[in-house]
């Protein structure tokens, strides 16, 4: 597996892979991957002949006060574990590279960045979108690969690319969970003692939820619903961001739960971490 540090190399390789016919496949990461990032490169591996993985905590997407200095890093651990999934090549840039001293452009993706994590997290999508451009363009992948625990990401991603003409198709990868239900995130490494334990409430209101609403031979209320979310994550000490049941695509909200809600949920654990989860609810 062949890793380069530069822009330059990196779309130099590319062009000639390109040239030779190949199909390419990019799995952008910020690194720390865990058993969700390798399903997103096995699946990479699956649609086409080479695999580009990037590695790249991207200061863009963090505000004031976020976890950017202490986001775990874990470079020559997470090259094996890309091999071993069958990674051919590993983009790792060093911040400068990405953004130099010129640097002043950014790629607002208008209402989709607004609720959720946007209202939470002012000028993180920017950062994502202006980063996940950046990481085509360089790499000019066929196909890019996301997962779907980054919900609303994704539905960024997916406009990004058809607003802007991107030629680059967005393949999704599921949620992967731990056995006791907790989502994989490269976050659940800052969970200690019990705030483990408490990261549970996310996917347990999720659960009840989707048996509250398996249960119902009528329409149900996304009020209903999130009334019990709520008091999951209230009664487990996690400090709740939002719960939300919206339109898959367009993020809306809705009255009434259907074949195309998702709830959406954020909370912070013990004080400090902040974790998301989401699930369809039918
Ligand atoms: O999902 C992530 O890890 C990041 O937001 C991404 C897509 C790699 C952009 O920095």
């Amino acid at each position: 597996m062949k890793i380069v540090h530069t822009p330059e190399e990196m779309t130099i390789w590319s062009n000639a892979m390109r040239r030779e016919g190949k199909r390419i496949s990019l799995v952008p990461t910020m690194g720390c991957l865990h058993a969700g990032h390798l399903s997103l490169i096995k699946k990479a591996k699956d649609l086409s002949e080479l695999v580009i993985v990037s590695i790249f905590v991207n200061p863009m997407q963090f505000g004031p006060g976020e976890d950017l200095d202490a986001y775990p890093r874990q470079f020559e651990i997470d090259c094996g574990l890309a091999e071993q999934q069958g990674a051919d090549i590993i983009f790792s840039p060093a911040p400068e590279k990405m953004y130099d001293d010129t640097f002043q452009t950014s790629i607002s993706v208008g209402r989709l960045s607004r609720g959720l994590c946007g209202a939470d997290r002012p000028g993180h999508f920017e950062g994502v979108a202006t980063v996940v451009t950046k990481l085509f363009n360089i790499t000019s992948p066929h196909v890019a690969v996301f997962g779907e625990k980054d919900f609303q990401q994704l539905a960024i991603i997916r406009q990004l690319v058809k607003d802007l003409n991107i030629p680059v198709e967005i393949i999704a990868g599921p949620i992967v969970r731990e056995a006791d239900g907790l989502a994989m995130s490269s976050r659940n490494k800052y969970l200690e003692g019990n705030d483990r334990q408490i990261a549970l409430c996310l996917s347990q209101a999720i659960a009840e939820a989707r048996k509250l609403i398996a249960g119902s031979t009528e329409p149900v209320l996304v009020s209903s619903v999130l009334t019990v979310v709520k008091s999951i994550v209230a009664d487990a000490g996690a400090v709740l961001e939002y719960a939300e049941i919206i339109d898959k695509v367009t993020l809306a909200t809705e009255e009434y739960v259907s074949a195309e809600s998702v709830l959406a949920v954020a909370a912070k654990i013990g004080g400090r971490v902040r974790l998301i989860d989401n699930s369809i609810l039918i």
